[in-house]
């Protein structure tokens, strides 16, 4: 049995074509009408403290984070529904991608780049969507920083894009 992460609807909610894709999976709504929260300064400080010297208040503020990322690192496959927002992803996604993003957990930097550290073979499909054309050599195509970041952003967890 997969263990798939849906995490979430467009904020329109019309950019639905996972549901119908997988309906058989749970859908865990993480963005769209079920945004998860912006970090702040008391998570800031809770990520880089260790775990061992988190204060009572900082395992709170970096709680919701972790469940976050026990969910990411538990799939098998995840499936993306991402519109593209004014060149972008939605700030709603941009926030799930915040709270996911944990240096030690799923990625890894050091002096000799940035290095994946979800392993297994795990799938992942991604669905974007927009309203205009931002096609290679044409002139919008510099415009598209949705595509760019999503890929760029999947290949960090060294999760690998087959769409
Ligand atoms: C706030 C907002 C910003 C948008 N910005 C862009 C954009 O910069 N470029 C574009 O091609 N489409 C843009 N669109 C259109 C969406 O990408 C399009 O509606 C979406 O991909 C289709 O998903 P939906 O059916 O869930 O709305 C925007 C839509 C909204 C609501």
């Amino acid at each position: 049995m997969l263990n798939a992460l849906f995490p979430g609807e467009s904020p329109t909610n019309l950019l639905q074509p996972g549901r119908k894709l997988i309906p058989k999976y749970t859908i865990l709504p993480r963005f769209g009408h079920h945004p998860v929260p912006n970090v702040d300064e008391p998570w800031v400080a809770a990520a880089f403290t260790p775990p061992q010297e988190r204060t009572p208040e900082l395992k709170e503020a970096i709680q919701l984070s972790d469940l976050l990322v026990d969910e990411f690192l538990a799939a098998d496959l995840y499936v993306f529904g991402v519109p593209m927002f004014n060149f972008s992803v939605p700030s709603t996604f941009k926030a799930y991608i915040d709270q996911i993003g944990r240096i030690g957990r799923n990625f890894a930097v050091d002096e000799q780049g940035f290095k994946g550290l979800v392993e297994g073979n795990k799938k992942v499909l991604v669905i974007t969507a927009c309203g205009g054309s931002f096609q290679p050599g044409t002139p919008t195509a510099s415009y598209d920083f949705q595509e760019p970041y999503l890929q760029g952003i999947l290949d960090l967890s060294a999760l690998q894009t087959s769409s």
